[in-house]
């Protein structure tokens, strides 16, 4: 039988892994648990024809929204680690999966050049990191506001809302960057306590002069928060262009950086990780609480995050994987890093090169290509980007689609009139090549997306 999921190997790496955890506590005493029979053999059945109803994410021909499956390494100690269940709340709940928090986020901070004396943990996603990081801005910056490009992450507006500070949204560029200009005068108002610099946006995976930020932080005094969520690990890309770089380089500098293993770091769900330069942030944790952490008097992670229970298994699973795939330059997860770069860049150039296509000015800054479909009109283009989205997915080529501004576009690619001149905005397609094999299927995926775009043409 096929196994594109390459299942049958993960299935004996874990069986292997878990026999050698239960030798651990092969001492106690036997304490029959209720027999796994056909009841619980159906109902799992049930629930894998359930999962059925899913784009297939794992394969490289799903090549649309920001999924990456997470290494078979890193679901075989997640659901190793299950079996203990440990809660990284406090060193009650889980030592050992506690230690290997502390040394998985520790690589992490060296990974972003962070000093070894810094604070982090993991949290549950990249949002709760996002919170925690503006939470701690907001007690350091009393009174000012929030200010991030009007293409960070959705949830920054949501979360300033939720700490009850001010957010001001600041224009962008026709590269989707934060727009300095208007950042500064923003700036000279004094009112801005922290600027979010989102180096790897979601919807463009476009990065914020962060190096251009630190001299403006020189002038204003601002904090900056990091939001790497997303494109945290091409600090690792070999290939990455100069101004990129430049912004990478600055990581160092900044007060708190958020990156998610769960995105592109091979890790399973429910894994983001938030760091600060200054340690001396811990203070703000500060709670007195008579029913924790009683067993010992060294520093529980549950005093440094704001949430409680946390999945230790998270932390197992991101240990096991760093192991296997160390955060070095050079390394085998730097080189599918840059693999995902070079898959987007060649993509790109078919799409320059397409008379079926339009591609935005600016070549892709990560691995996040976005196109429309060549018509008239944004309204036109809008229409047959959506069918080219349907075509494409009939033969199995899966992609995504975003609205964005028509400015990214050269300008003369669509007519205007006084019916279309309000159309700022034209719905795109767009593909992350997060899987480091999406290089290797970068034909076969250009090849689908244009039979499919040939189709939708000969039916217009
Ligand atoms: C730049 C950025 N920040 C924050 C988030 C939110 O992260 P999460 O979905 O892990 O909560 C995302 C998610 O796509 C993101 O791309």
């Amino acid at each position: 039988m096929p196994d594109p999921l390459n299942s049958a190997a993960f299935l004996t790496l874990l069986a292997d892994a878990q026999r050698q955890l239960d030798a651990g506590f092969a001492h106690l005493p036997e304490n029959p648990s209720a027999p796994l029979g056909d009841a619980a053999a159906a109902v799992l059945a049930d629930a894998a024809t359930r999962l059925h109803d899913n784009y297939p994410y794992a394969h490289p021909l799903y090549a649309g929204q920001m999924l990456k499956p997470p290494h078979p390494v890193a679901r075989a100690a997640y659901a190793l680690a299950m079996s203990v269940n440990p809660n990284n709340h406090a060193l009650d709940g889980g030592r050992a999966s506690s230690a290997m928090e502390l040394e998985a986020v520790a690589e992490i901070a060296a990974m972003f050049g962070f000093p070894r004396q810094h604070l982090g943990h993991l949290t549950s996603s990249g949002t709760i990191a996002n919170l925690e990081a503006l939470w701690v801005a907001g007690l350091t910056r009393p009174g000012k506001a929030i200010a991030a490009s009007s293409q960070a992450h959705y949830t920054h507006t949501r979360i300033s809302g939720v700490l009850g500070i001010p957010f001001v949204p600041i224009p962008v560029d026709d590269t989707n960057r934060i727009d300095l200009v208007a950042l500064e005068s923003l700036l000279q108002t004094h009112q801005i306590g922290t600027v979010v610099a989102t180096l790897g946006t979601t919807a463009t995976g476009s990065v914020d002069p962060l190096d251009e930020l630190l001299i403006l932080q020189q002038k204003y005094g601002f904090r900056i928060h990091v939001d790497a969520a997303y494109g945290g690990y091409f600090t690792l890309a070999s290939n990455l262009e100069p101004a990129a770089r430049r912004a990478y380089d600055a990581i160092p500098q900044a007060d708190s950086v958020v990156v998610d293993p769960h995105k592109h770091g091979l890790q399973p769900y429910g894994c983001g990780c938030v760091l600060f330069r200054d340690p001396a942030v811990g203070r703000f944790y500060k709670h007195d609480s008579p029913f924790t952490y009683f067993t010992s008097g060294a520093l529980h992670l549950g005093e440094i995050s704001l949430e409680c229970s946390r999945a230790g298994a998270s932390a197992v699973a991101l240990w096991t994987t760093q192991r296997l795939l160390p955060l070095t330059p050079g390394g085998a997860f730097a080189q599918g890093i840059s693999q995902g770069r070079e898959a987007a860049l060649d993509f790109y150039r078919r799409i320059s090169e397409s008379p079926l296509f339009i591609a935005p000015i600016h070549p892709p800054q990560l691995d996040i290509v976005f196109y429309a479909a060549a018509a008239p009109t944004p309204a036109a283009s809008s229409a047959l980007a959506q069918k080219i989205f349907d075509e494409a997915a009939k033969i199995d080529l899966h992609v995504a689609l975003a609205r964005l501004s028509v400015t990214l576009f050269p300008s003369g690619t669509w007519s205007f009139n006084s019916e279309t001149a309000s159309e700022s905005t034209v719905l795109c397609l767009r593909s992350v090549f997060m899987k480091p094999e999406h290089l290797l299927w970068i034909e076969r995926i250009w090849a689908l997306l244009d039979a499919a775009a040939n189709t939708v043409a000969a039916s217009e």
